[in-house]
Order: structure tokens, then C-alpha cells, then sequence
């Protein structure tokens, strides 16, 4: 009997879950930064980003324990827990604008006990913390303003899919999948001339 409520329980959850998901992006499609709900595929993406956090921090000699793993727009932030299973982190930070996502990624992180930080709130209103390995999927216009804010700069930015703007990626990965590609931006050792620059004189102090 108890068994047979919990399950009733269960799926009554998953269906009003589900419904609140599909109104809730129903209610962003006219949000000029709106996104797609597309997650990153962890069987792909996720062996690429073991491969850049080998590359770009530990193979110099650095350690994942110094860093903030940070996600803006983390969905369920499915790419901050497969990376918070895989290394240590200084922290893990989910930033996310939709409730209903947040709540479900909260649950999530709940049931594995992975300790990441949810933060509900729009990314522009979000200051990154310093040395932190941010992980993005969003689109070009987001990041790329994220950037001219100076949010990014100072850190070892990854981007699937969308790249920023008017500046050139430190690497760029090729994936087999429809994601297309995943672009390493290092603006860990940026000059502060260059870190203080608008991507236009960027390009200009590169050359
Ligand atoms: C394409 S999904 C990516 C989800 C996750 N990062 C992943 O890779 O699987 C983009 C997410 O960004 C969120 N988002 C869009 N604009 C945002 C903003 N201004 N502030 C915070 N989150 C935002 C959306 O709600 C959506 O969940």
C-alpha cells in the first residue's frame, strides 16, 4: 500500500515536473537572451573537458582543488556534477535564471550529495570568483557580453557550440556530434592592457 503511494507519488511528481519545465520555456521564448534547453552531451563534451582540464591545469602543474568550477546558465548543471565527480574543486557553482530547472538541478544534486552551489540569478548580475574554470553553453550574444563586461576576464573559459565574438579561442576542439565545436578561451595570463581592452582593441594588441 505505502509502496504503491510513494510510486503514485513519484510519477505525479515527474508529470508536474515535466509540465512546469515545458511551461516555464514556453514563458522564455521571447526573452531576448532567451536559450534553448539543450543540455550538453557528457558522453562527448564531458571526455573533451577531462582532456582541457588535463591541458590547461593539471599537466602544468596546477591543481583543480585551486579553482572554482562555474557554470553560468547550468541548466541541471549535469556538466558541473560529471565534473564534480571527476576532481576537486575549490567550489562548483551553478548559475541559473529558470526556477523550475533550478529546482530540478537542486534535487539532483541533492540525491548524488555533490555539493554544488545554486544560485539563482541572471548571469550579467553574477560576479565570477577569481580563478575559476567556467563552463558555457550559451549563446554567442551572452558570452560575448559577458566579456565586454569584463566578467571573464582572468579565467580559463570553455564554450560549447557558441564562441565569443571578435576574439580568437586559445584552441578550438571539433566534435563529431551536432554541438559542432568546443572553444578553449585561456585569458588566464592576459596582459591587463588587454584585459581592460574592448574585443575591437583586442584583436588590435594581439597583432
Ligand atoms: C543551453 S542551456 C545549457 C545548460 C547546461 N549549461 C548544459 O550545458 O547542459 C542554457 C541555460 O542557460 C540559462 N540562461 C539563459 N539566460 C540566462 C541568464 N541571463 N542568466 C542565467 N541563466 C540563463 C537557461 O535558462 C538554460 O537553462
Amino acid at each position: 500500500m505505502i509502496f504503491s503511494l510513494l510510486l503514485v507519488f513519484f510519477y505525479s511528481a515527474v508529470v508536474v515536473g515535466y509540465v512546469a519545465y515545458c511551461w516555464e520555456t514556453y514563458l522564455n521564448r521571447s526573452r531576448p537572451d532567451r536559450v534553448v534547453y539543450y543540455s550538453s552531451n557528457l558522453k562527448e563534451q564531458g571526455k573533451v573537458l577531462e582532456a582541457i582540464i588535463k591541458k590547461y591545469i593539471t599537466a602544468r602543474g596546477e591543481a583543480t582543488a585551486d579553482y572554482a568550477l562555474v557554470e553560468p546558465g547550468a541548466g541541471f548543471a549535469h556538466m558541473a556534477r560529471f565534473l564534480a565527480q571527476k576532481y576537486t574543486w575549490r567550489e562548483i557553482i551553478a548559475v541559473e535564471i529558470g526556477r523550475v530547472v533550478l529546482l530540478i538541478g537542486r534535487l539532483l544534486s541533492l540525491l548524488r550529495q555533490d555539493h554544488i552551489t545554486f544560485i539563482y540569478a541572471d548571469i550579467f548580475s553574477y560576479t565570477v570568483p577569481q580563478k575559476s574554470l567556467v563552463y558555457c553553453y550559451l549563446t554567442s550574444a551572452i558570452i560575448t557580453r559577458l566579456y565586454q563586461e569584463g566578467k571573464l576576464n582572468g579565467q580559463l573559459v570553455v564554450c560549447l557550440t557558441f564562441t565569443i565574438e571578435g576574439v580568437e579561442p586559445t584552441e578550438e576542439i571539433e566534435l563529431k556530434s551536432w554541438q559542432k565545436r568546443i572553444q578553449v578561451y585561456d585569458f588566464r595570463e592576459a596582459s591587463p592592457a588587454l584585459k581592460a581592452a574592448s574585443p575591437k582593441q583586442r584583436r588590435r594588441l594581439k597583432q
